[in-house]
């Protein structure tokens, strides 16, 4: 049987922590159902304790959106799991996903308490969760930079203490994939956790590397991988959704591992992001750029027109879009001009696809990409080829 590894969607709180992707309370409800129709398997809905705003659209969530469990961080603070418990009341299934510092730095000059200390915290506030909620997660903030050997203590204590998910942060996008893969490995052996408690890996963009390193969790033996949609996130964001969904798809023979993911939603939810957060998406983004399937290049137009595999490694359709494109500018060929000019109704050869190639290369030089009202006024001047509308 086919392993999965859940997908846990945090675009509607880290995602929403960053400068610029504040929603409202009808966004975060739009965005959430289009997280159900993705079939995430978590939505973490927000900090109840950060806002009356955010307790508020987390109770809506809960009550509005089936499908996905819905979660709430908290800092291990009693007076923030109360308000995750209250504000998650209404959900079918709820999470309460308590949060702790465990590196050096954040013990020393943050929390300034002693390890010791941070292991009783633990244990009482994930016991103290468990009383508002069967499903618990626990993230060890730092969890990178934590040495390993505390690392494991923190996770068995809160494993002890009775939460089902152990999440190792890498809050500051800090770690190589190698390094990852390696910690997993060490973490599925050594922390001590009774059976059915799972690890996840939570990793920030910092230098580029958070879907590297989420997927090399999953080979470590993480079966819960925490992104966000477009990867939005704190500083340079989180491990973007559709990069990790997609990598698991079309290398399923490399990882083995599969998501519930219904990938055809991917555009539909990553367009409610841009609309709801009113931003607009990198064109060269992967997967849900504008340019992701797009091609003007000459050679590739060729070789996509032909067989779309030869520049393609994904079907448009299973992220949701109808078809790639065929874009025109000046690195276009007459293979695409002639294609576009016949999905316009003009059939285009001979000399009269010579004298259009000219004027349309002239016209790209100018304007850079050539549209479809662009290309209907070319043809229409110069084509003397049959205009069959
Ligand atoms: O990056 C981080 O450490 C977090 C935790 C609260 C999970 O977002
Ligand atoms: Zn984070």
């Amino acid at each position: 049987m086919t392993q999965t590894v859940k997908i846990f969607d945090t675009t509607l709180r880290d995602g929403e922590q960053a400068p610029g992707f504040s929603m409202t309370e009808a966004g975060k409800l739009k965005m959430a159902h289009a997280l159900a129709a993705l079939k995430v398997d978590v939505i973490e809905a927000g900090f109840a304790a950060a806002s009356p705003g955010d307790s508020q659209a987390i109770y809506r969530i809960a009550s509005e959106v089936e499908g996905p469990t819905i979660c709430s961080l908290a800092r291990a603070a009693k007076g923030d799991i109360e308000a995750s418990a209250k504000a998650l009341k209404p959900a079918k299934n709820r999470r309460i996903h308590v949060f702790l510092g465990t590196s050096p730095l954040h013990r020393e000059h943050k929390l300034n308490m002693t390890p010791a200390e941070i292991l009783e915290r633990i244990g009482s506030m994930v016991a103290y969760a468990r009383e508002f909620a069967d499903d618990v997660e626990f993230s060890a903030e730092d969890a990178i930079r934590t040495e390993p050997g505390f690392l494991i203590e923190t996770l068995s204590t809160a494993a002890q203490a009775g939460a089902t998910t152990l999440n190792v942060p890498d809050t500051v996008g800090y770690a190589t994939p190698d390094e990852i893969y390696q910690l997993f490995r060490q973490l599925s052996q050594k922390v001590s956790r009774p059976a059915g408690v799972i690890f996840s890996a939570h990793c920030h963009d910092d230098l580029g590397m958070a879907v590297a390193n989420s997927l090399a969790a999953v080979r470590g033996g993480a079966r819960q991988i925490e992104c966000a949609v477009n990867g939005i996130g704190e500083r340079a964001g989180n491990c973007a959704l559709e990069d990790a969904v997609m990598a698991l798809r079309t290398r399923r023979d490399a990882f083995g591992i599969a998501t519930g993911i219904d990938t055809t939603k991917i555009m539909a939810a990553s367009r409610t992001l841009s609309q709801v957060t009113n931003t607009h998406t990198p064109r060269n983004k992967a997967i849900v750029g504008a340019n992701a399937f797009a091609h003007e290049s000459g050679i590739h137009q060729h070789g996509v027109l032909r067989n779309r595999e030869t520049y393609e490694i994904m079907r448009p359709e299973d992220v949701g879009l109808a078809s790639n494109q065929i874009v025109l500018g000046k690195h276009s060929g007459k293979h695409a001009l002639k294609a576009r000019a016949a999905e316009l109704g003009y059939t285009l050869d001979g000399p009269a696809l010579e004298a259009a190639f000219v004027r349309f290369k002239a016209i790209a030089d100018e304007v850079g990409l050539v549209d479809s009202a662009r290309l209907t006024a070319l043809l229409s001047e110069e084509a003397p080829g049959t205009h069959d509308p």
